[in-house]
């Protein structure tokens, strides 16, 4: 059977509009900020008002391709969340609702922890590769919440990613070759009872790392790719310090001698946004993307871009993509550029109010006040059902 070429067509990031300086996070926990700024890599985390959800981020990011795109031929909806909302209903349905998508398609919830949307992203490929007319929209969203003045607390965030999946797509043509690897692990996860991540942090970087490795033995063996094929890299970002680490630890297992200024070089565009948004688990691999796409000064066109999907638990895979003449004009990188600019910086006390309001789980009827969000915002709770509105 002939490979038709498959891949993403649109992509669209979303993240909150209030984010927290780990200056000031810093300053309240006793820390050198320097820890995080350059330790971590990070310097703002996203932090979602109490009238933002994982299903209002991700109908946020989904809108822009909607309106620009015939979505007709529409016939997949896979949402990609390890901060799903209900336990039966597929978060998807409710952004399916709010953005009017055709009644004829089908709309699933993945979990995996940050692995997801790459999940997503192959499901929709496959699907696309048996009827080339088909569409698929792939969205990875989440809020990353780690205990108060826990070693995890600075690596927080949130953020979606909308992609829109299709043949001879005009972003980033993916490559059928890729490297598997899953094990048992208890790295990072999160019990039903809990909404904050347990995490045995240093172990967990390990195993990203190891995962790496693995990933890459297969990709390049079943690719014939080495590490000179891949003109740049993008990775899972917890915090974006690993990135420069996975790149040398890349180089090392290619016997190439790279020097940590040059790592940096092949993945710092992609670095840009989660560097002052945080870790988003699912969309963090894709918010890279997009940072990459509209950052890099290089025109990338029919340049091939490697890229490094982790989920704890764990999945990890390695793959590439070839990016696309023209990609250009279809990026958002004005719109994105207006969004990370034009956010609210929260006090400490702000944040550590946001996180303490616990949701209401009375079933009664509660309305919720309006803080800045995209065009569709939480409304409030109503019988244990999430109202959803149009923001004004
Ligand atoms: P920690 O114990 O706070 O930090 O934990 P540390 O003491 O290891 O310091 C971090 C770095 O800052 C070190 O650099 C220090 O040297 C440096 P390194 O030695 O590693 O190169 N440092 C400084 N640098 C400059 N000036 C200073 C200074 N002080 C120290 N003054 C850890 C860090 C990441 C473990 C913690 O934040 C954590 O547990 N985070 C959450 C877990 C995580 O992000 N794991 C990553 C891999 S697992 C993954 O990616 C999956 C995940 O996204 C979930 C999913 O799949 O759903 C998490």
């Amino acid at each position: 059977m002939a490979t038709i070429t498959t891949g993403i067509d649109a992509i669209s990031f979303y993240t909150s509009r209030y984010f927290l300086d780990l200056k000031t996070l810093a300053e309240a926990r006793g820390t050198d900020f320097n820890k995080y700024y350059t330790g971590l890599g990070q310097e703002k985390m996203a932090i979602p008002p109490p009238d933002e959800d994982i299903i209002t981020m991700a109908a946020n990011a989904a809108l822009p391709i909607i309106e620009e795109n015939d979505l007709e031929d529409l016939e997949l909806l896979l949402f990609a969340t390890e901060s799903g909302v209900d336990q039966s209903k597929a978060a998807g349905l409710f952004v399916h609702g709010l953005l009017n998508l055709p009644k004829r398609c089908r709309v699933v919830e993945l979990k995996e922890a940050c692995y997801g949307a790459t999940v997503g992203l192959q499901m929709a490929m496959g699907m696309v590769q048996r009827n080339p007319k088909a569409k698929a929209l792939v969205i990875g969203a989440d809020i990353a919440r780690y205990e108060l003045a826990s070693p995890g607390e600075p690596t927080q965030g949130c953020g979606a990613v909308a992609m829109l999946v299709s043949a001879n797509p005009r972003i980033l043509a993916i490559d059928p070759e890729a490297g598997l690897f899953s094990d048992d692990v208890m790295d990072f996860w999160r019990p039903n009872y809990r909404d904050q991540a347990v995490v045995d942090g240093k172990y967990s970087t390990r195993v990203y790392l190891n995962a790496l490795g693995e990933t890459w033995k297969q990709y390049s063996e079943r690719s014939g790719r080495g590490y000179a094929d891949l003109a740049r890299f993008c990775y899972h970002l917890p915090f974006t310090k690993i990135a420069v680490k996975a790149q040398e630890r890349l180089a090392k297992i290619n016997g190439v001698d790279l020097s940590t200024d040059e790592a940096e070089i092949l993945v710092t565009d992609g670095l840009r946004y989660n560097r002052i948004t945080g870790n988003s688990y699912t969309a963090s691999l894709y918010v890279g993307l997009n940072s990459l796409l509209d950052q890099c000064v290089e025109d990338l066109s029919g340049k091939r871009i490697g890229l490094y999907s982790y989920g704890s638990g764990c999945v990890a895979e390695y793959f590439s993509g070839v990016v696309q003449p023209g990609y250009r004009e279809h990026i958002r990188a004005a719109a994105h550029r207006a969004m990370l600019e034009n956010r609210t910086e929260l006090t400490f006390q702000q944040y550590e109010d946001i996180f303490n309001l616990s949701f209401p789980t009375d079933g009664g009827d509660h309305k919720f006040a309006q803080y800045r969000t995209g065009s569709y915002r939480l409304a409030g709770v109503s019988q244990h059902k999430r109202m959803y509105e149009k923001a004004t």
